[in-house]
């Protein structure tokens, strides 16, 4: 596998038709391409064609027990991919209408046109909108779903930007429609969602943007398990290694906790940057990033977050110390990350 990786920009508006239409031929014959989506970069394929979902797999050195998400162009095209059990079929509508387009992920059981390497052989299909107009044209146009992971190799980091795109996937794939920085930058919340009286059963299976409290209006909300078994028999996409820097990263919930080794380079990942939330000062930092300078503002921190950890990795420290955020909002989903990372490089 070696491909000379176009990177096409969609910042004015020949550009943009030409970065689509080359995207949409690439998928018809059968292709992996990196698109942007509001949250972030995915590498698509037709969802249909399992021999080109398989190209995905390929690409990213992704196992196959992990399944994908499938992207629809609008939530009309629900059935043509799941079979809505018909007790949730007026929770399912009404959350569709609030949260879609945009960063909700929803687990349904699949009809059989969905290709068994789609989802990993299980019962059940992921599926969302995206809120990327780039994106939602490409599927359009090409008037197939697209099956899409995040557009990193198997357990890094995923891109928020197609720089970050191509430090994973260069020269292993065609190409990148570059749409700048993702507004979220963080991935889409995943959710089951379950017959129940009076309240239907809302299950987290990954925090995201949407929070338990945008969700608790539709049900009782609760989160899968977070204990992280054996990896062979882990859950899909509950692996430990999932999200991880290459560089050992721990998450220092309490300064205190902190003894610096003699001769090791660290580098500190701070919510705000505050010499008061006290880590500022417990050692010489190699290099210090903020995710949301001064005040601290989740929304902010989660752009970040993806890009402050890839470039802190790229430092070659011994250690990334991370601080702990609020645990709220986009707070759960970066506290998640930050545990499933932490310390799995001690074991
Ligand atoms: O924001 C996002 O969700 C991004 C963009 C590109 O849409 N996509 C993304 O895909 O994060 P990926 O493959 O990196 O993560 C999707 C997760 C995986 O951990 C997978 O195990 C889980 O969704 N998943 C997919 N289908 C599933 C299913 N049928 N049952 C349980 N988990 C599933
Ligand atoms: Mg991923």
């Amino acid at each position: 596998m070696s491909y000379v990786t176009a990177v096409l920009p969609t910042d004015q508006p020949p550009l943009l038709h030409q970065a689509v239409d080359e995207a949409v031929r690439l998928l018809r014959e059968g292709e992996v391409v990196a698109l942007p989506t509001e949250t972030v970069y995915g590498l698509a394929a037709n969802a249909l064609d399992a021999e080109a979902v398989a190209k995905i797999f390929e690409a990213k050195e992704r196992p196959t027990f992990d399944p994908l998400i499938v992207h629809l162009a609008s939530k009309e095209q629900i059935d043509l991919v799941a079979d809505v059990p018909p007790e949730i079929a007026l929770t399912l509508k009404k959350m569709v209408e609030r949260f879609w387009p945009g960063p909700l992920t929803i687990l349904l059981p699949k009809k059989p046109i969905v290709p068994d390497l789609v989802t990993a052989g299980l019962p059940t299909v992921a599926v969302r909108v995206s809120s990327n107009a780039i994106f939602r044209r490409i599927i359009s146009d090409l008037g197939k779903p697209i099956a899409a992971p995040s557009a990193n190799r198997f357990g890094s980091i995923s891109p928020t930007s197609a720089s970050a795109v191509l430090a994973e996937l260069n020269g292993r794939i065609h190409l990148i429609v570059d749409a700048g920085a993702c507004m979220f930058g963080l991935e889409s919340t995943i959710i089951k969602i379950e017959p129940g009286s009076p309240k239907m059963f809302i299950t987290i299976v990954r925090p995201g943007p949407i929070t338990a409290e945008d969700l608790k209006v539709y049900g009782k909300v609760r989160y899968a398990s977070r204990t992280v078994v054996d990896e062979a028999s882990a859950a899909p996409g509950q692996l430990a290694s999932h999200y991880a820097p290459k560089t050992p990263l721990r998450l220092l919930e309490r300064p205190s906790d902190f003894i610096p080794e003699e001769g090791k380079r660290y580098a500190l990942m701070s919510y705000r940057g505050e010499e008061k939330d006290g880590y500022l000062n417990l050692c010489e930092w190699e290099e210090v990033m903020m995710l949301s300078p001064g005040n601290g503002k989740l929304p902010e921190a989660a752009v970040r977050f993806f890009y402050v950890l890839r470039t802190l990795d790229m430092l070659g420290v011994d250690e990334i110390i991370a601080e702990p955020l609020h645990e709220h909002g986009m707070g759960v989903a970066m506290m998640d990350k930050l545990r499933r990372a932490s310390g799995r490089h001690s074991s």
